[in-house]
């Protein structure tokens, strides 16, 4: 059953359209970087992708990731369905659409945690990647945020907490507060217990005991500190081959994605601490099934066709198809030929108008950047704008 979180607004609301993006570090954009997900593309790409964009039509992202288009929605004033197979994306970019204050998110995190039941607390497989990643209160703690919201994760406030639990749940340790609840650990990716313990062994590190009310607290106080107006929207956590997009009501004007890019097969097992958080297992999923196949290269452009095909059937008649894609090096494939394969196998209207080179962003990091390539094997980016006849 696919997972739907929606975000309804007030009649009485009216919100301002940004018509251009304050810098990256403005606090209105700090819910941006609420928690970091591989690929996801810089918000300018969205955002500015919209300049041409009118009062009340809806923007579609059927790969949505952590939600970069459903935030550049926000902020454009316009409402947005996002769908990701991957239920880490499905909450952080869930968080994107809620409009609540940090106190609220504080008061949620101290009710759950002076009440809410502790629930089981893993210690296998990989006993000493558990122990030595937290220190046992706060894994507690942890657990009994996760069991709570695995219950219930409906408001926006929980679907908010759950986006700040995300991107506190592991990270480097500083010198100062803590900012992350877990040893040593980088904030992009997990990294997998057997290599993260031999770390953890080698450099001689010990879990620190984190205050998981105040690390909460502050995060929400940085992220949520200005938040734009709210805005209609809906963030679907299922497979887009195979989800009925017709269930939901819009019309789309504009399709603002990112599908993964040919060889990048490994959202889950790359986020499977936060994978467990939202309801994964105790250990790496490598499991790929909801994501387009890569088994081949037929199968991936027959899989991204169907994307293509079904998310022109709910599109209005002149919609915009706006696309950032890749292919990983080791592949050596040329995203163009692969992109154009897979629309003329879709036959289904889209019409490519511009194809170019994303390489030489004006506006901060290329989406490629989170590959860590390095600059000598740099992933090809191609931008690929298509309407829909
Ligand atoms: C390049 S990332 C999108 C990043 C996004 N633009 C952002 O800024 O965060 C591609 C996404 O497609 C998702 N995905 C892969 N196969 C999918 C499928 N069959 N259905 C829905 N989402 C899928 C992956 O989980 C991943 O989050």
């Amino acid at each position: 059953m696919p997972t739907v979180v929606s975000i309804t607004r007030s009649r009485k609301e009216v919100p301002a359209p940004l018509k251009r993006l304050p810098k990256l570090t403005a606090p209105l954009l700090r819910l941006n970087g609420l928690c970091p997900y591989y690929t996801m593309f810089p918000l300018s790409f969205p955002f500015d992708a919209l300049a041409a964009s009118e009062a009340g039509e809806w923007v579609f992202d059927p790969f949505c990731g952590r939600g970069t288009t459903i935030l550049a929605a926000r902020l454009r004033g316009l409402p947005s369905v996002g769908v990701d197979s991957n239920p880490v994306a499905g909450a952080i970019a869930a968080s994107k659409l809620a409009m609540v204050r940090a106190s609220e998110i504080r008061a949620l995190a101290r009710t759950i945690l002076e009440d809410a039941n502790p629930g089981p607390v893993p210690a296998t497989p990989h006993g000493e990647f558990w122990e030595k990643c937290y220190a046992p209160k706060t894994l507690r703690e942890i657990c009994r945020i996760r069991n709570f919201l695995l219950v219930q994760c409906s408001t926006r406030v929980e679907v908010a907490l759950r986006g700040v639990m995300l991107g506190i749940l592991h990270g480097p340790r500083n010198k100062s507060k803590p900012t992350y609840l877990s040893n040593q650990m980088p904030r992009t990716y997990s990294t997998k217990p057997g290599p993260a313990v031999r770390y953890w062994r080698k450099k001689k590190l010990e879990p620190v005991e984190i205050d998981v009310l105040d690390a909460i607290d502050r995060r929400a106080r940085f992220s949520f500190k200005q938040v734009p107006p709210s805005m209609l929207g809906k963030i679907i956590t299922c497979d887009s081959r195979t989800f009925d997009f017709a269930r939901l009501a819009p019309r789309y004007s504009w399709v603002i994605t990112s599908p993964p890019y040919y060889g990048m097969r490994t959202y889950f097992p790359d986020h499977w601490l936060r994978n467990w958080f939202v309801g994964g297992p105790n250990d790496v999923d490598y499991s790929a099934e909801h994501q387009l196949s890569h088994h081949s290269e037929a199968e991936f452009v027959t899989d991204l066709a169907t994307v293509w095909k079904k998310t022109a059937e709910v599109c209005l008649a002149g919609a915009k198809l706006i696309c950032r894609f890749g292919a990983l090096p080791s592949c050596e494939k040329d995203p163009r030929d692969l992109f154009e394969r897979s629309l003329a196998e879709a036959k289904c209207g889209w019409r490519i108008t511009t194809i170019k080179d994303a390489g030489t962003s004006q506006h901060g990091r290329r989406q490629c950047d989170q590959f860590g390539t390095g600059k000598n094997n740099p992933v090809e980016e191609i931008d690929v704008y298509a309407v829909l006849e």
